[in-house]
């Protein structure tokens, strides 16, 4: 059939919205009409080559944030059926291999087919471009797509009466960003933590350190705009700079230091990374959430206080959760009134309008920009 996706044909360009051919699903595979997706940064690092040699090759179709519609199903698929509704999870968790069985399937061996972005079943692309090329995938998703197809293990079926355009969230932001505090970072009532980078990951974390119970939770970003919606996240004091934070320890966290720092810049910084360390009290864990570009080779970091005051360094992909446990769990919690995913979407655009999202998001205008597909 013929779709249309938001293409990555050269690094540094703009986002090529254009028509695609897409075959149906083979064995294990799911044909899905995407209805909403939202614009992470993880899909700017692939239009910068930030990450490349982690996603793959170009040209790749972007988007890992999504939720749509079944429509067809391929051979062997049993959980899924046409009109089911699903989140996906941007790290497939076939739920048997060694990671998944241990508990951790935020990275399941499925994901090692991100380098190829091509299916997971058997290595080759139902994605091409009208001129016959094969197309790769972002996080074997590709939700910048009015249609995809991708294996059931990457597909969470949910609950046919929540909002699309909420639940697409679920798929990367907000668990990734909760579960950078929760389990990554393992805030425990009464502690102070610091998320530096407020966007769409931070809020979450901000969100997480909250329901754990964390007793300060200063938020720090160059933004205004980010700075006040934090506050309606959780956030308690606020912070343009890490130097500016660390001016202000002895009243946000009554001298300590923090007990957790996530980062979660939009463009991970060593240099930033090594700030961040000194805002820590003994024994701090600093969660490293934001992606640092593939080139960046090495941190500057006072190793010595690894050592002496126990402090940790801990990196955390998809908020080192579960998809199938935490995305229709947190989007319980919204149901209930304990997590907010209303104010995440700052604002709405159509596939064609992508690269105006992200030139807002660039401009620290979005919380979160969300594609909806009609
Ligand atoms: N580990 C994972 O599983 C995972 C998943 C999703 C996203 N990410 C990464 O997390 C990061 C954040 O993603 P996002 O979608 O929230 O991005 P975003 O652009 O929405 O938010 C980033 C925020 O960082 C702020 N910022 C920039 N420089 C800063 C600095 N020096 N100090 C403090 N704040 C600064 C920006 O103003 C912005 O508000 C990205 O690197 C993204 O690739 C990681
Ligand atoms: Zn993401
Ligand atoms: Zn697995």
């Amino acid at each position: 059939m013929r779709t249309r996706a938001a293409i990555v044909h050269e690094y540094g360009t703009e986002w090529s919205v254009e028509e695609i051919e897409l075959d149906p699903p083979k064995a294990g595979e799911v044909l899905v009409k995407m209805h909403a997706s939202g614009m992470c940064h993880s899909d700017e690092h692939v239009l910068t080559g930030d990450l490349a040699g982690a996603t793959a090759p170009l040209p790749i179709v972007g988007g890992h944030e999504g939720a749509g519609v079944v429509l067809e199903v391929g051979e062997g698929v049993t959980d899924l059926a046409p009109g089911d509704h699903v989140v996906f999870g941007f790290v497939p968790a076939c739920g048997h291999c060694e990671w998944c069985v241990r508990g951790h399937s935020n990275v399941c061996n499925n994901s090692a087919a991100f380098t190829t972005g091509r299916q997971i079943g058997d290595g080759t692309a139902r994605h091409h471009t009208l001129g016959g090329d094969d197309l790769g995938l972002m996080c074997l998703l590709g939700t910048f797509a009015e249609h995809t197809v991708v294996h059931e293990s990457s597909t969470v079926k949910i609950d046919p009466n929540w909002p699309l355009d909420k639940a697409c969230l679920l798929g990367c932001g907000v668990v990734t960003g909760w579960g950078s505090a929760v389990y990554a970072g393992e805030v425990k009532p009464g502690e102070y933590v610091a998320v530096i980078g407020a966007g769409g990951i931070g809020a979450n974390a901000i969100q997480g350190a909250r329901a754990a119970g964390a007793r300060s939770i200063a938020v720090i970003d160059p933004v205004d705009f980010k700075l006040d919606m934090a506050k309606r996240f959780g956030a308690t004091h606020s912070y343009k700079s890490i130097d500016e934070a660390l001016g202000d320890v002895g009243s946000s966290t009554w001298g300590r230091g923090f007990d957790v720092i996530i980062m979660t810049m939009g463009v991970g910084d060593g240099e930033e990374l090594g700030k961040a360390f000194w805002l820590g009290n003994k024994r701090a864990r600093i969660v490293v959430t934001n992606i640092h570009p593939t080139a960046e080779q090495s941190i500057q970091i006072p190793a010595s206080l690894l050592t002496l005051f126990e402090k940790r360094i801990i990196g955390s992909l998809f908020g080192s959760g579960n998809i199938r446990y935490d995305i229709p769990r947190l989007f319980e919690l919204y149901t209930q009134g304990q997590l907010n995913l209303d104010d995440l979407i700052t604002k709405t655009y159509t596939l064609d309008q992508i690269n105006e999202g992200y030139e807002a998001m660039r401009r620290g205008e979005n919380i979160r920009g969300v594609l909806l597909y009609d």
